[in-house]
């Protein structure tokens, strides 16, 4: 018999074909927004699960799906996932990572470009119909070429980022991250090795790519936001929570800094109200690997852990491979 699997939101009508076409699929097209307990409900026969990043998957869960073997994420930051209850109930974790890091790295850009250059703000300058006459200092904002640009985080989006600014934009790149690169990828990415203070306080513009786990919640508060330069910029397409919101509305407002561009937010789709109201900042929807391509790709590599796992016992990016082959614990 086929084995029974869950897809926990609305994805391409082609994946959900691609899954019937191997297992019995429960599929939430609808869209629904289901609390933990209807998650899992619907989870508790289930062999398998396509989740996207927004579903939370802890022992709590687990404990109520017996049959669960395998969790899919179509995302690659996968902080929805308790990994280590997960291993602990035999079940394994997939993400969904490379296929999406040039997309990300492109939009990191977009982002840190249509902030220090003002672009949304001053859009919505002349949507209003304020446009009336020239001056010389309107949206006067900072320069990408040539700048210094500091990465947080330098896995394979970080990297792609700091090649782009390097030898798109001939900035000065610096990286900081819990390990220090190879030189062989440092001389790649045309990066330099430098701590979170000397970055923070060097940086024209600042970019967070640092995966969220509790050691780097908050990487940039309240202190860390006093060393920028007050006309830097500053850039999360990391996750809600590396930032502290309330801290940087405050920033923001009291021009501590120049600008930030936002794609997360600390308790997302809610945004801090100080965010919505103050001019200086770009705001997006989570939407850094939004290429249709790139969203394809992602919801296929899921789709493939989940065949590869649950049919042939294999993983292509699995999170904690050590529940390959052994025996489920319930
Ligand atoms: C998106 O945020 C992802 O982690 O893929
Ligand atoms: C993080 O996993 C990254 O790909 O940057």
């Amino acid at each position: 018999t086929r084995a029974k699997i869950l897809v926990a939101r609305a994805i391409f009508p082609e994946t959900i074909e691609k899954l019937k076409t191997h297992f019995e699929v429960e599929s939430n097209q609808a869209d629904e927004t289901w609390s933990p307990s209807q998650l899992a409900d619907r989870l508790k026969d289930k062999a398998g699960a396509f989740t996207t990043g927004t579903e939370r998957i802890d022992g709590a869960l687990l404990d109520g799906c017996p049959h669960l073997r395998i969790c899919a994420n179509m995302a690659v930051g996968y902080n929805n996932f308790d990994v280590d209850a997960m291993t602990a109930h035999g079940v394994l974790a997939t993400n969904a990572p490379d296929v999406l890091t040039e997309t990300t790295a492109d939009f990191g850009f977009a982002l840190l470009m249509a902030t220090a250059r003002r672009v949304t703000e001053s859009e919505h300058f002349l949507r209003a119909g304020k446009w009336t006459k020239w001056s010389y200092d309107m949206f006067a904002g900072s320069d990408i070429h040539g700048s210094t640009l500091g990465i947080i985080g330098m896995g394979r989006i970080g990297q792609g980022i700091a090649r782009r600014g390097a030898m798109g934009f001939g900035m000065k790149v610096v990286y900081h991250n819990r390990s220090r690169l190879d030189a062989a990828i440092e001389a790649q990415c045309g990066a330099t090795y430098v701590s979170k203070e000397e970055l923070l306080r060097t940086a024209d513009h600042v970019v967070l790519v640092v995966p969220y786990s509790a050691a780097s919640h908050h990487t940039i508060g309240e202190a860390e936001l006093a060393l920028m330069k007050p006309t830097a910029t500053l850039v999360n397409i990391a996750r809600g929570g590396i930032v502290d919101d309330a801290a940087l509305a405050k920033a923001l407002k009291d021009k501590r800094i120049a600008a930030a561009g936002l794609d997360v937010f600390e308790g997302e789709p809610k945004v801090h109200p100080d965010l919505l109201t103050v001019p200086n900042v770009v705001l997006t929807p989570h939407i850094a690997s939004a290429t249709v391509p790139t969203r394809r790709a992602m919801a296929d590599l899921a789709a493939d852990n989940l065949i590869a796992y649950l049919t042939r016992g294999e993983a292509l990016t699995p999170l904690n491979p050590a529940v390959i082959g052994a025996a489920k614990a319930s």
